[in-house]
């Protein structure tokens, strides 16, 4: 049976990972800031509350919490979006936010739970977005969360490179447009499609394929 973390897991796409991977019979941990009703409802699954990726103490916390249970998965789904245009002025907190959430908190979250990821196979999954790309940026704007996502990029290829001697495997994921809370509802797919399609890619997952960019339908997308 396959022990899988997911951070952030309340709501949206991170809570429709949980479902389906508690349906294929993966041993589950979750965490969140604060639960929901819907996780609960989730079976066999381990709930950690109050982890805030953008707290380094609680992720610290976490690690020792999960102690010497060995993961196979760890999926890191949180994130935020907020709109920052060109327009004066630059709302420098939403750019922050966006680099503390989106960037700086799952290259914490990877460092601090290494420990706790089984020493040669683990697979790591990190949910980015394709409006992190340079070469697919055809409109511009979205400065924050464009700029915090490429920021992620950078990382989980880093990453990549540092963790192939562990033998463990890192793939950047961009979940398609999907309807969950951040879209305000809009978006071609449902949490559930994108779900069932980043839950294939980490299937998938090799060593020799770690420090790509994949699209949820199983496109490569470009940097
Ligand atoms: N939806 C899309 O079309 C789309 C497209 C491209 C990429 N993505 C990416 O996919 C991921 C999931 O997005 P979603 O659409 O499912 O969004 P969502 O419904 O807004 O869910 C975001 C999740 O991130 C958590 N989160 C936010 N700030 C956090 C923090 N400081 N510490 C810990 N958890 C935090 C939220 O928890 P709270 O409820 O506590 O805030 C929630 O569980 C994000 O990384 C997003 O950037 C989404």
């Amino acid at each position: 049976m396959k022990k899988s973390l997911i951070i952030g897991s309340n709501k949206g796409i991170g809570l429709e990972i949980c479902r389906q991977l508690s349906a294929k019979g993966h041993h589950l941990l979750a965490t969140c800031r604060k639960r929901s009703v819907e996780l609960e409802q989730i079976e066999n699954i381990t709930i950690y509350d109050s982890v805030d990726v953008t707290h380094g103490d609680s992720l610290v916390n976490l690690a020792s919490l999960i102690g010497n249970q060995t993961l196979d998965w760890l999926v890191v789904v949180a994130g935020i979006y907020k709109t920052v245009t060109i327009n004066p002025p630059l709302d420098r907190n939403a750019m922050i936010k966006q680099f503390e959430v989106n960037a700086l908190g799952p290259l914490q979250a990877v460092i601090e739970l290494l420990p706790c990821l089984k020493p040669e196979g683990a697979k790591i999954g990190l949910l980015t977005s394709r409006m992190g790309s340079i070469a697919d940026n055809t409109s511009g704007g979205n400065y924050g969360y464009r700029m915090s996502k490429v920021a992620l990029n950078m990382a989980g290829k880093s990453l990549a490179h540092n963790l192939l001697s562990k033998k463990i495997a890192l793939v950047l994921l961009h979940p398609g447009w999907v309807r969950t809370e951040m879209t305000k509802g809009n978006g071609n797919i449902s949490a559930a499609e994108s779900a069932k399609g980043l839950i294939e890619r980490m299937e998938e997952l090799t060593l020799e394929k770690s420090g790509s960019f994949f699209h949820q339908n199983g496109e490569e997308l470009p940097w």
